[in-house]
């Protein structure tokens, strides 16, 4: 089905390779591995698990019309072993959603991974996946990189998961690769969750499985990356596009602007333009595998005469109890005479309130139809969002403005996800929910 020419003369679907690859590719054997190959541009969101509890948003409120890939976020490690582990079971297999027996005989899976698999049901262009780590239990893993076998247990446990969880693939979120030797053991990590992988999808389809890095935006973390040894292993990159400033700084500023601005250089201390140079020239990763990630969040600063000047600290207000922080969805925050600006310039917006000396770092609708139309123009893969429960609904959606200027969904990739799960360990995935 998704096979390459190349592969489909030595694989085909439900067979078991008789021949060693690298004997029968030689040099080539690098290039070997089975690709899932998209058939347009990707909108791929991240879903934190813990969304169902202050934010009260559940798997079945995400609006995945418009979204190609769902990365459910995060499994965590045993920081001993290397083992990947759930991070909240009962959030993610014992939860009863409307309709859930969870008093049926078996071992059966519900909760938000229950959930993940029937919207794949309802939807077969959209491709969920398993992140690991992500920013808090990235703080474990060096030791776990750091061993072999701690390497090979990692990525064993994690497809393990993956095909009992019933995900299309895994995306590895590790905050952050510090030198070059933990650069040459990320690139030995995803090489055995690459070879794994085909293992998998050689064994019971002719379908790939996906592997994706959520990767860095600053120089000092993104030039420790061997991204030509990734990238052989990679179906795509997420670049996290955010955070480019916020209440660890000393002046206020942009947080996810596509530019530098050279009239208020203090204001943009980085810039995605700059980023993604570095990944396609030194870096030497295809364009089209580079998913630019914006926010579906707003970094606040208080105090402040606006971006590139000083601020004292962020205010208490957020949204649920985050101080400085606000979902795009609580915007314009109330009690604010917010005024919007939009500068095309760097690729930026925010909002200004000059009473109460407050600003809001965020994408608004006309900026990410900019960054939409800069991925195209650069010929990214698409587009990336931290994290589906912020954005609004309607007109005012950044997910759906972008989309809507990629060319609406008949632009997006609409390769085909995985039902077929044999060798899942619960009962009801492993039958594919037939009456649901
Ligand atoms: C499935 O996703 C595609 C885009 O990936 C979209 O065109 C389509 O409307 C979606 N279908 C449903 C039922 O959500
Ligand atoms: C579970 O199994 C027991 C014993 O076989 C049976 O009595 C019961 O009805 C079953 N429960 C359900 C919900 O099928
Ligand atoms: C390892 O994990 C255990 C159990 O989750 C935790 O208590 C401990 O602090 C962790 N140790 C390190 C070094 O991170
Ligand atoms: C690389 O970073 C790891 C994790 O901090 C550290 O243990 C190791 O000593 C470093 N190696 C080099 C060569 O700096
Ligand atoms: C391949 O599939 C067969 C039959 O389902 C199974 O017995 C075997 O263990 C699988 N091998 C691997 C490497 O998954
Ligand atoms: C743009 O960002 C890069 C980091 O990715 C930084 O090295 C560079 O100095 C920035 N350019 C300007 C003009 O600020
Ligand atoms: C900074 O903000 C604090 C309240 O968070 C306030 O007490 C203090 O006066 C402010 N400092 C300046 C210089 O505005
Ligand atoms: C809101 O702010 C704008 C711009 O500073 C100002 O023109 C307007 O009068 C303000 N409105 C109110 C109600 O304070
Ligand atoms: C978006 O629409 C859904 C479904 O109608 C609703 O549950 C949700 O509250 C809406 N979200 C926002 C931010 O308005």
């Amino acid at each position: 089905m998704h096979c390459t020419a190349l592969l489909s003369v030595i694989f085909y679907c439900g067979a078991v390779l008789s021949t060693p690859l690298s004997s029968s590719l030689g040099r080539y054997s690098r290039y070997a591995s089975r690709r899932a190959e998209s058939t347009g541009l990707r909108a791929v969101g991240y879903f934190g698990n813990w969304d169902i509890y202050a934010r009260n948003f559940f798997v079945t409120d995400i609006d995945v019309s418009q979204l190609t890939h769902l990365i459910y976020s995060f499994a965590n490690i045993d920081n001993t072993t290397g083992e990947v582990l759930l991070s909240d079971e009962w959030a993610d297999l014992q939860y009863a959603y409307p309709g859930d027996d969870t008093t049926a005989n078996g071992t059966n899976v519900y909760g938000g991974i229950k959930q993940m698999f029937l919207l794949k049901k309802k939807n077969r262009s959209l491709k969920t996946m398993l992140s690991v780590l992500g920013a808090t239990y990235s703080a474990y893993f060096s030791p776990i990189l750091a061993s072999e076998s701690l390497r090979a247990n990692f990525a064993t446990t994690a497809l393990k998961l993956m095909t009992d969880l019933g995900f299309d693939g895994i995306d590895i979120d590790y905050e952050y690769v510090q030198n070059s030797t933990e650069a040459w053991q990320m690139v030995d990590l995803l090489s055995k969750l690459r070879s794994g992988m085909d293992v998998i999808s050689s064994n019971t389809s002719c379908s790939p499985f996906l592997l994706s890095y959520a990767s860095p935006a600053g120089p000092l973390k993104y030039t420790q990356l061997d991204m030509a040894g990734m990238d052989q292993y990679l179906d795509f990159w997420n670049y996290m596009g955010f955070d480019y400033a916020g209440s660890w700084d000393t002046i206020a500023g942009h947080s996810s602007n596509l530019f530098a601005s050279s009239d208020n250089p203090l204001s943009t201390p980085f810039n995605t333009s700059t980023a993604i140079n570095y990944y396609l020239t030194t870096g030497g990763v295809p364009a089209s595998k580079i998913n630019l990630g914006s926010p579906l969040y707003a970094h606040a600063f208080a105090g402040t005469e606006g971006p590139g000047k000083p601020f004292n600290g962020t205010g208490t207000e957020g949204s649920f109890g985050i101080a400085g922080t606000w979902d795009y969805k609580a915007l314009p925050v109330e009690g604010y005479n917010a005024t919007v600006y939009n500068s095309k310039k760097i690729g930026a917006s925010w909002s200004y309130d000059s009473a109460k000396k407050y600003m809001i770092s965020y994408d608004t609708p006309a900026i990410a139809k900019q960054k939409a139309g800069w991925i195209m123009k650069m010929g990214l893969g698409g587009s990336m969002w931290w994290e589906v429960s912020m954005d609004k609904n309607g007109t005012e959606s950044l997910i759906g403005s972008t989309v809507k200027t990629f060319g609406g969904k008949k632009a997006l990739d609409s390769s085909k996800n995985h039902l077929s799960y044999p060798t899942s360990k619960y009962e009801n995935l492993r039958k594919g929910f037939p009456e649901e």
